[in-house]
């Protein structure tokens, strides 16, 4: 038996629906862009590589990538009040547009640090776009500017999502059923 036997889940939201999401979410940020010459992807690893990679082929201009690490989980399904940044951007963002990724939104603790961090930077912009959000948990307020869906409280795996690190490779998500 295969490890992804271990966790029972159920498909949430297709690989057809997740196409669908980010071309929404693509048409918003072109738009919203369409004058700013040299858009800065920064992505919150690990999560946000899937749907960051997947967004960028949808995105148009000139676009560049950087990544982050920030810690907040301490491998279970829980997010703790203590985040660190673990691995720093390669570059500066000082006169940039930024556009952060994240994979998904919680309890808003992670990327309310990271933000208030890029902000001291003097970035031209800084923006937020999430691939889920789960609004119902939210601990510390953020400002969202792009949310590609919203789910209920439920803890989901797949597409970049992990639980104990495993199961970001599943092209879909996954709600578990933690039962
Ligand atoms: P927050 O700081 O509580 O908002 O947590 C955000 C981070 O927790 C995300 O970037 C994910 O890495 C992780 N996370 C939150 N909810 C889930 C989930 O349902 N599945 C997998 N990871 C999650
Ligand atoms: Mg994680």
């Amino acid at each position: 038996m295969s490890k992804l036997n271990e966790l029972n889940y159920d498909v949430m939201i297709s690989e057809a629906q997740i196409s669908e999401i980010l071309t929404q979410l693509a048409a918003q940020i072109n738009r919203d862009y369409a004058d700013v010459d040299n858009l800065l992807l920064v992505g919150l690893l690990k999560g946000s590589v899937v749907v960051m990679s997947d967004l960028a082929r949808r995105l148009e201009g000139n676009i560049h990538f950087d990544f982050m690490t920030a810690s907040s989980y301490h491998g279970g399904t829980e997010s703790s009040g203590d985040v660190k940044i673990v691995m720093d951007l390669a570059n500066s963002i000082r006169g940039r547009h930024v556009l952060l990724v994240e994979d998904i939104i919680d309890t808003g603790r992670t990327l309310s640090k990271v933000r208030e961090l890029l902000l001291t930077r003097e970035p031209a912009s800084l923006k937020i776009c999430t691939f889920l959000d789960k609004p119902s948990r939210r601990i510390v307020d953020v400002p969202v500017d792009y949310v590609g869906l919203e789910i209920p409280d439920e803890f989901v795996i797949g597409y970049g999502l992990d639980y104990a690190e495993n199961y970001r490779h599943l092209p879909f998500i996954g709600k578990v059923n933690l039962s």
